[in-house]
C-alpha cells in the first residue's frame, strides 16, 4: 500500500463518525442530549456549568431500578425540601421515608439519610469512585457515575442499558451476569479523560433513546459503522443473559380496618428487611401457602374485598387477599398500631404494594397511587 493510501486511510478513521469510540458518541451527545432535571447539558458545560455533587447523588440513588419519568417528580419535591446534603442530613428520618413513599427500594431511602449524615460529618463528599463507594447504598455503578459525571473522573459506568450497548457493539457472546467483566474491559479504553461524565450520560442516552432493548433505531446511531451485531444483524441477540429461574409466588392476607370518619389502621414495619420502616396495614406473614389463616388485628366483622392484589417485587411475586371492617368513630388502636386520618394518609411512608391494598378495600380514600 502507498504511504499516501495509508495516510488516507488513517485520516478517514479519525473522520469516521461512527466509529465505535468517545469522539463519535459526544459528537452526538453535543446534539441529542436528552433534557433531564439533575443533567448539566453540554451547551451548559460549555458555559462554565458544572453539576452539583449532592443533585447528582441524590438522582443516582432515585434512578437505581427507577425510570427517569418516575423519578423527575421525587428529585424536584427532595431538592425543594432539602436543598442541600445538610438539610437532608438534619431531616427527621420518618419525613424522608414518607417523601421517598411510592419510589420503591427502600433501602436506598435508609441509605439515603445514613451516606448525608456520613457526608454531613464529614464536612464534604467523597470527590472519588473508591471513596463514594464506601457510602452506603452507593456500589460500583452508583460511585462510578458520581465520581465522573460531579468530579470529572474517568470511571467505566455500566448499569442494565451501557451493558446492552457494549454488548451489541462488540458481539460479547458471554452471557449477563459473567459478561460484566468483559464489558467493562471493553467500556474502560474507551473513556474520554476530558469529558468522562458526559461520555457517560451520552451512553445512557444512546441505550435508552437509540440502542432500546426492542428494535433499536441503528440507522440513527453514532456508532453504527463500528457495531459487531448491526454488521451481522444480530442486535436481538445481545446482551446474551443467563436463563434465570422464574420468580416465587408468596401470599400474605392485608387487614384494611376504616373508620367512619374515613381513619385507616395502620402499623410500622420492622426497621430492616423488605419496607423496613415503612407504614403497613396489618397483616400476616408472606409464605407459600396462599390458604394459611391469618389473625386480623382487631375484633370486627371482617368481610373479604372484591379485589386481592398482586404486587412484583425483585425476587418474589406477592398475591395479597384482602380483608375490609368497618370500625366506629371511636375505636382505640391495637397495641403498636394508630388510626390514619383521612387527610394525614396521604402523606405517611406508605409503600406502593399497601397503598394498591386500601384502594382494594377502599376506592374512595384520597389516594391510589401517590405522586410526591
Ligand atoms: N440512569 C441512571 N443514571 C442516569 C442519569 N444520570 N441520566 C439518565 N439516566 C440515568
Amino acid at each position: 500500500m502507498s504511504r499516501a493510501l495509508d495516510d488516507g486511510a488513517f485520516a478517514g478513521k479519525q473522520e469516521d463518525p461512527s466509529a465505535v469510540d468517545a469522539a463519535s458518541l459526544l459528537a452526538w451527545y453535543d446534539r441529542h442530549a436528552r433534557r433531564l432535571p439533575w443533567r448539566v447539558g453540554p451547551a451548559e458545560r460549555r458555559r462554565g456549568l458544572r453539576p452539583d455533587a449532592y443533585a447528582v447523588w441524590l438522582s443516582e440513588i432515585m434512578l437505581q431500578q427507577t425510570t427517569v419519568t418516575a423519578v423527575a417528580p421525587y428529585f424536584h419535591s427532595f431538592l425543594a425540601r432539602w436543598p442541600t446534603v445538610a438539610d437532608l442530613a438534619a431531616a427527621p428520618e420518618t419525613e424522608v421515608m414518607a417523601a421517598w413513599a411510592g419510589l420503591g427500594y427502600y433501602s436506598r431511602a435508609r441509605n439515603l439519610i445514613a451516606a448525608a449524615r456520613a457526608i454531613a460529618a464529614a464536612g464534604r463528599f467523597p470527590e472519588t469512585a473508591a471513596g463514594l463507594a464506601a457510602l452506603p447504598g452507593i456500589g460500583a455503578y452508583t460511585s462510578a457515575a458520581i465520581a465522573s459525571i460531579a468530579f470529572g473522573e474517568p470511571a467505566p459506568v455500566v448499569d442494565g442499558n451501557v451493558e446492552r450497548v457494549i454488548a451489541r457493539a462488540f458481539a460479547i457472546a458471554t452471557p449477563l451476569p459473567r459478561a460484566k467483566a468483559e464489558i467493562r474491559d471493553r467500556l474502560a479504553p474507551l473513556v474520554p479523560a476530558d469529558r468522562p461524565g458526559e461520555f457517560a450520560e451520552a451512553l445512557m442516552d444512546l441505550g435508552a433513546t437509540i440502542c432500546t432493548p426492542k428494535r433499536p433505531a441503528c440507522a440513527l446511531c453514532p456508532w453504527r459503522d463500528g457495531c459487531r451485531a448491526l454488521a451481522a444483524g444480530t442486535q436481538a441477540a445481545f446482551p446474551v443473559k443467563a436463563r434465570k429461574p422464574p420468580r416465587p409466588v408468596r401470599h400474605g392476607t392485608a387487614f384494611v380496618a376504616v373508620r367512619g370518619d374515613g381513619a385507616i389502621l395502620l402499623r410500622r414495619r420492622p426497621p430492616k428487611g423488605l419496607l423496613g420502616g415503612m407504614a403497613e396495614v396489618p397483616g400476616g406473614p408472606w409464605g407459600d401457602d396462599p390458604h394459611a389463616p391469618t389473625e386480623p388485628p382487631l375484633d370486627a366483622a371482617w368481610r373479604i374485598a372484591d379485589r386481592s392484589i398482586t404486587h412484583v417485587f425483585t425476587h418474589f411475586e406477592l398475591r395479597l387477599t384482602i380483608m375490609q371492617a368497618d370500625l366506629p368513630d371511636h375505636s382505640a388502636p391495637p397495641a403498636g398500631c394508630w388510626w390514619s386520618g383521612r387527610h394525614e394518609v396521604n402523606g405517611e411512608a406508605l409503600p406502593s404494594v399497601m397503598r394498591k391494598a386500601i384502594a382494594a378495600a377502599c376506592p374512595d380514600a384520597l389516594f391510589v397511587q401517590r405522586k410526591p
